[in-house]
């Protein structure tokens, strides 16, 4: 099934000059860019988006991680893009993601691990309008 889901590539890499070779890698495998944006998250949108993570001893982290400079928000769609995409990230833990995936080979620490992809269709969705407020699709 086309699926379409929400890949970010965080502050810390888009400091170390990695956004174009996230999406390099996404294409190559025959994904497609829908729409993207260079922003800067606000609190209000961090809460937003970890909402799941709230209360968690990282959130604090994680929330003045995302805001600490600007990302790189893509709408990325194909077949089976949520689990694709996942695959293609690695694991949360650089640690622990295997070599050949964005975070085995890019990733620092839990909090700088590169990038953040959508974990289902429904995340996808709910993520995509709080990037995308106008709804995550390309605009004549
Ligand atoms: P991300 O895909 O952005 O989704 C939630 C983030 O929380 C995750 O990547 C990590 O950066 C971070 N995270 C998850 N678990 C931990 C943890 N145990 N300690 C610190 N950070 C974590």
């Amino acid at each position: 099934m086309i699926e379409r889901t929400l890949v970010l590539v965080k502050p810390s890499g888009v400091a170390r000059g990695l956004i174009g070779e996230v999406i390099s890698r996404m294409e190559r495998r025959g994904l497609t860019i829908k729409v993207a944006r260079l922003l800067v998250v606000t609190p209000e949108m961090a809460a937003r988006h970890y909402a799941e993570h709230k209360g968690k001893g990282f959130y604090d982290e994680l929330v003045e991680h995302i805001t600490s400079g600007p990302i790189f928000a893509m709408v990325v769609e194909g077949p089976s893009a949520v689990k694709v995409v996942r695959r293609m990230m690695g694991a949360t833990n650089p640690l622990e993601a295997d070599p050949g995936t964005v975070r085995g080979d890019f990733g620092l620490d839990m909090r700088r691990n590169v990038v953040h992809s959508a974990d289902s269709l429904e995340s996808a969705e709910r993520e995509i309008a709080i990037f995308f407020p106008e709804g995550g699709e390309l605009r004549t």
